[in-house]
């Protein structure tokens, strides 16, 4: 399962491409309202892009599918691994086929059901975007549309990838992966959360103890670099 970071920090992006632990990015209006203060944003879009090896997408504005594939164009011109994300509405799936026909890669969001995933799988998307969390916010089951779509795409052989969004913790991620989505994408404190476990640091520890009452000599940063 690929991995992606849901955020337009670039501190926080560049920290888990280092890590190695990122295949993509995901952004949204609201989380690029978040760090762009008087940054332009068309700088601050062509750095996140350049900012890992792997498809990052950048969400239109527009609401008609002509202005959706206008803006559509103009950030896939931002960079090639650029994928443009339309919501999941009439105009967007129209904008979304016309995307695809020029060879544009299209991450159709907002998607809140199966058969809206359907018609995004049809309308040729690369990437459907189901909003788990918001789904359990109005006490419904989110995870329960990942296995739906998962269902439905394996009867017809669609290739679109199901990428799970709105992820709020470690265990949406760890049943995502167990109901077959193809990616998920995470805000930075939910993957640092997979990182941790506390038996790791209280193991870690006891070994570090053991290892000096015995004498063993521990290596530190300085000596590493030096
Ligand atoms: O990728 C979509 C995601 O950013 C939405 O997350 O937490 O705002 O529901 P959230």
């Amino acid at each position: 399962m690929k991995i992606f970071v849901d955020t337009a920090d670039l501190k926080e992006i560049r920290r888990a491409a280092k890590a190695g632990l990122i295949d993509g990015i995901t952004t949204n209006p609201s989380l690029l309202s978040k760090v762009l203060g008087d940054r332009s944003l068309a700088d601050c879009l062509k750095e996140i892009a350049d900012a890992v090896d792997g498809p990052v997408s950048l969400e239109v504005l527009a609401t008609d599918t002509d202005g959706m594939v206008a803006q559509g164009r103009e950030l896939a011109s931002i960079a090639e691994n650029v994928v443009v994300k339309v919501p999941l509405t009439e105009d967007g799936l129209v904008a979304c086929r016309q995307l695809r026909g020029e060879g544009i890669g299209v991450n159709v969001t907002l998607c809140f059901s199966p058969s809206q995933a359907l018609l995004a799988a049809k309308a040729g998307a690369r990437f459907v975007s189901p909003f788990i969390g918001r789904i359990d916010d109005i006490s419904h089951e989110g995870m329960g549309i990942i296995s739906q779509i998962r269902e439905i795409y394996d009867n017809y052989g669609f290739e679109t990838e199901i990428l799970a969004a709105s992820i709020r913790h470690p265990l949406h991620v760890v049943e995502a992966a167990l109901l077959g989505a193809d990616i998920v994408t995470v805000p930075p404190e939910v993957l640092w959360k997979l990182v941790n476990h506390p038996l790791t640091d209280r193991g870690l520890e006891r070994f570090i103890e053991d290892a000096r009452k015995a004498d063993i000599e521990i290596p530190t940063r300085e000596s590493a670099e030096a």
